[in-house]
């Protein structure tokens, strides 16, 4: 098992995949507001990428072994769910946090991004959650260059999350993506500088970590006796948990972000330009 290098028309393809998916983001953003529900947002979304964009949404009927097939076009994570939240009927309230992750396939390419919603007002800690996950995102983005290690962006996430006095999720990671939604490598979220595959221009894979405000350990979602739905997963002491995903080339002098589009928010200051 080998990771894939992409050709320069890959990349064309992965550019527009991702863009796609970025896009679906940017149109969803006005609707994430107290009184929708996760299953309208699901179902405009799958309106958009198939007959807007003319693309596929990647995760519908998507079953990887010892899974069911996943039922909706995008997995909404509200509050203490980690991630793959089923999206259903329940209602956005004010003070909700919701991460939306989509990845559409266009022309057999897939982009893969998430970003964090704020429902209303939210509170501080839950602001800050949100916003130290977008930054730990980017800590690990610009370790990306030929010749780093995939170590190094574990670590660098890692290391600035728990600075915070947040904590890492270890069961989820990132992941190689291109033809296939997931593709080798693994990329950690935590880890040690200077270990694990080194980077070679045209690996394309997502970084896209789940912090937690408690304690890192996660489970199944069973809601209160009802039948386990095969996907959610919540934090064990149900704390706050925020993810933020992007799709990222590695180039001959570093990155791109292929998941940007005109509502992506700006990179952190840190990021040099
Ligand atoms: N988009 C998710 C990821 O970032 C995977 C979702 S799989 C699903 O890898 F089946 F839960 F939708
Ligand atoms: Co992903
Ligand atoms: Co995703």
């Amino acid at each position: 098992m080998t990771i894939s290098i992409k050709t320069a028309e890959d990349v064309q393809g992965m550019r527009v995949a991702g863009r796609l998916a970025s896009e679906v983001l940017d149109m969803l953003g006005p609707l994430v507001k107290p009184g929708i529900t996760t299953g309208e947002i699901d179902r405009i979304a799958h309106d958009y990428m198939v007959n807007v964009q003319g693309g596929t949404p990647a995760t519908l009927g998507y079953g990887p072994p010892g899974y069911p097939p996943y039922p909706a076009s995008l997995c909404t994570s509200i509050n203490e769910q980690v991630c793959h939240g089923i999206p259903d009927e329940r209602v956005l309230k004010n003070g909700d946090i919701v991460n939306i992750d989509v990845t559409v396939i266009k022309d057999g390419w897939h982009g893969d991004n998430s970003r964090m919603y704020i429902v209303g007002e939210g509170s501080i800690a839950a602001k800050r959650l949100c916003a130290v996950t977008f930054d730990a995102m980017w800590k690990g983005i610009v370790k990306v260059k030929p010749g780093a290690r995939l170590g190094d962006i574990g670590h660098a996430i890692q290391t600035f999350a728990e600075n915070q006095g947040y904590t890492v999720v270890r069961e989820f990671c990132g992941h190689g993506v291109g033809r296939k939604f997931h593709e080798e490598p693994q990329v950690l979220h935590y880890g040690r500088p200077g270990t694990l595959e080194e980077l070679v221009p045209g690996m394309i894979f997502t970084i896209e970590p789940m912090i937690n405000a408690g304690k890192r350990e996660i489970k199944e979602d069973r809601k209160g006796g009802k039948p386990y739905d095969g996907w959610t997963i919540v934090t064990k002491d149900r704390s706050l948990s925020a993810q933020w995903e992007h799709t990222i080339l590695v180039t001959d002098t570093g990155y791109e972000v292929l998941t940007l589009s005109a509502g992506s928010p700006p990179p952190p200051a840190f990021v040099g330009t």
